[in-house]
């Protein structure tokens, strides 16, 4: 069981953050019972006019937050604020049972979701990198690994040093481990390179319909299959668009604000999909009160990625929800007029509304980047056919038994066209006129 309490608007210029604390308070609700064994039975939000450094919350809160737990039985309580060790620290000893905050909700979360074994080694390094400075009375997933004997015993300054020592040897020991799984990783990745399908990835802060679009879209689709690759993250999916091409559809993690930043870098490598996306689809609850705030978030999630959100060819934003719009709203209006322009692409991914124009959206933008052409490599220069292997769609083949020369169809990404033009400028046919435009 577990009491939230949301510390809100406390000291002016403090807090920046612009939703309301209804939301804020909802969403932390959300966070909490997206872990499999809490029960929240508790939650309020405190208007704070400062903060205590002791214990981030005043005498009187805090006195309100004790008589619930104990009328309850409560076990643990989240803080939907950061808290520092200390005020950590304080509020166990006041309240008599574990705290966790934001970060450590969401570290609980990432937790319960990494699927890969990448995913769960990330997870678990950025817990040990967050608890390092928090070694009395918290809830980890260290602690439950030693069965629950680590830290809850109130430990003395010798077992926190010898906490610690640990601690600092499983980390040494989790970046080893991961160094070898990446280095595993890479080599799935090129093997994937080899058969260089567009990879579509959906983001989104969490709740937004990511997994519902992404089973509307692999399910209206009779050739979605599952990717061979075991060690990938299974949310990825081979999709066949209705004119043919084929993409690899992705659904990542949901987002959610104030997301650590250590937390992000961890999981650069397990959100590569999306750094290397050729498509980055931003799905947004457009009919929440807080979408603008939320979408944000992802923009800033994604900067934080490198990703450039402004480059209106790389990514699609698609406002979804929009059966809970009330009628008449302007941004109900679907598809076939969708201009891109400041605007997101209108769906229901719960009604299918909007969903075939989507696709076709999808399929025109993935397809406007890649151009088809023909290379014609003489015997001597077959030595060349590995790169175009690597870096480019071969789509046919003919081999000229007199000469030895190979005829190809390519479909060459704008990002390699200068290199491709580099290598083959001298090979295309000439009655592929568009090898300037690859290169622009
Ligand atoms: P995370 O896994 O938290 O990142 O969420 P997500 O973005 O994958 O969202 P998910 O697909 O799980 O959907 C969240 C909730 O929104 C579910 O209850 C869905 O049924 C609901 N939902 C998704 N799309 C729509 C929609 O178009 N309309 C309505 N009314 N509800 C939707």
């Amino acid at each position: 069981m577990v009491p939230i309490i949301s510390a809100y608007g406390a000291a002016a210029g403090q807090r920046t953050n612009p939703r309301t604390a209804e939301a804020r308070l909802e969403e932390a609700v959300g966070l909490a019972n997206a872990i499999s064994d809490l029960e929240v039975v508790y939650s309020n939000h405190f208007n704070l006019r400062k903060y205590r450094p002791a214990t981030l919350i005043g005498q009187g809160a805090l006195d309100e937050v004790k008589q619930h737990i104990t009328e309850k039985g409560i076990k643990l309580l989240i803080v939907d604020h950061a808290l520092t060790p200390i005020q950590q620290r304080n509020l166990e000893k006041a309240l008599e049972i574990k705290v966790l905050d934001r970060t450590g909700i969401i570290l609980e979360i990432f937790g319960e979701r990494a699927q890969t074994k990448e995913g769960r080694l990330q997870v678990e390094l950025a817990h040990l990198n967050y608890q390092k400075g928090r070694l009395v009375r918290s809830w980890t997933h260290l602690e439950r690994q030693r069965g629950g004997g680590g830290f809850m015993g109130g430990p003395g300054e010798t077992q926190i040093e010898s906490d610690r020592r640990m601690l600092q040897q499983r980390i040494k020991s989790l970046e080893a481990a991961l160094a070898d799984v990446r280095k595993t990783r890479d080599l799935h990745r090129k093997n994937r390179k080899r058969k260089p399908h567009p990879i579509i990835a959906l983001v989104g802060y969490t709740n937004a319909g990511k997994s519902t679009l992404f089973n509307r879209i692999t399910n209206a689709n009779v050739m979605a299959e599952d990717l061979l690759f075991a060690t990938l993250d299974p949310t990825l999916r081979e999709v066949q668009l209705p004119h043919g091409d084929t993409v690899i559809l992705s659904d990542t993690v949901g987002f959610v604000s104030e997301l650590p930043h250590d937390l992000v870098a961890a999981f650069r490598a397990t959100l590569e999909e999306v750094i290397d996306a050729d498509l980055i689809v931003h799905v947004r609850d457009i009919a929440h009160d807080d979408s603008d705030a939320q979408a944000e978030d992802v923009k800033q999630i994604l900067l934080d990625l490198k990703v450039n959100t402004g480059d209106s060819s790389r990514v699609l934003e698609v406002w979804n929800k929009i059966d809970l719009l009330p009628a008449g709203d302007p941004r109900r209006e679907s598809g076939p007029n969708f201009t891109g322009d400041g605007a997101g692409f209108p769906v229901s991914a719960q009604t299918g509304k909007g969903i075939a124009e989507l696709i076709e959206h999808i399929e025109r933008k993935i397809s406007e980047k890649r151009t088809v052409l023909s290379v014609h490599l003489p015997m001597e220069e077959l030595g060349r056919l590995y790169w175009l292997y690597e870096h480019a769609e071969v789509l046919n083949r003919v081999e000229n038994e007199t000469d030895g020369s190979v005829l190809l169809t390519v479909r060459v990404d704008p990002k390699n066209g200068p290199e491709f033009r580099n290598k083959f400028g001298s090979f295309v046919k000439t009655d592929s006129e568009d090898v300037a435009s690859t290169a622009a």
